[in-house]
């Protein structure tokens, strides 16, 4: 990961120390998550907070939405950390911006993924030591996102 310095995914990084041994765990944790992402989505996509939603947007195109996440997640977890995933993961933050998807819900819906990757991670891998290895580097890629999603956020404060 070269990148240069003052650039923002940079600052991130740095700030919680993202290194080589959290890149192998998330792609280690991804390959037993990967098989099981879409019963997370359809769980999230039930949700008290999403069933809400679609009644906010008749539009709503679950099975597309799900298409859609599938291919963020496989994207962080297994792609490089660079300008053109700064882009495309702003892009993701600004539609949900478009549509008035409050801050709260978005945050919390990072929550609800953590918990489950944890899940089926605690599932498959019965040592706690390997789960929380994995975690570790779960949990850096997807609050990295979530920071890189919502940092569009101070344009507008
Ligand atoms: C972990 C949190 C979330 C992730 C990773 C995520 C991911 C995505 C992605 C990848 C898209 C497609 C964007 C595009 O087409 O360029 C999308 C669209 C959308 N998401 Fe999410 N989403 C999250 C949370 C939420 C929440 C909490 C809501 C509603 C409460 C929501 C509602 C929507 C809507 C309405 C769209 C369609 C936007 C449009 O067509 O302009 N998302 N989401």
């Amino acid at each position: 990961m070269i990148l240069p310095e003052g650039y923002e995914l940079r600052e991130y990084i740095d700030f919680i120390d993202l290194n080589r041994q959290d890149v192998i765990a998330a792609r280690s944790a991804w390959v037993v998550i990967r098989p099981n992402i879409d019963d997370v989505l359809k769980y999230f996509y039930s949700s008290q907070i999403m069933k809400q939603t679609t009644k906010q947007f008749p539009r709503f195109d679950i099975p597309s939405l799900i298409d859609k996440q599938i291919a963020h997640w496989d994207q962080l977890f297994s792609g490089g950390l660079d300008e053109e995933y700064v882009s495309r993961v702003k892009r993701i933050g600004s539609a949900h911006r478009r549509v008035d998807i409050s801050l709260p819900y978005y945050i919390i819906s990072y929550g609800l993924f953590l918990n489950e990757f944890e899940r089926i991670l605690r599932f498959h891998h019965k040592n706690q030591k390997d789960t929380l290895d994995l975690m570790s580097g779960i949990r850096k890629f997807i609050l990295l996102d979530l920071a890189i999603a919502c940092s569009g956020d101070r344009a507008q404060s």
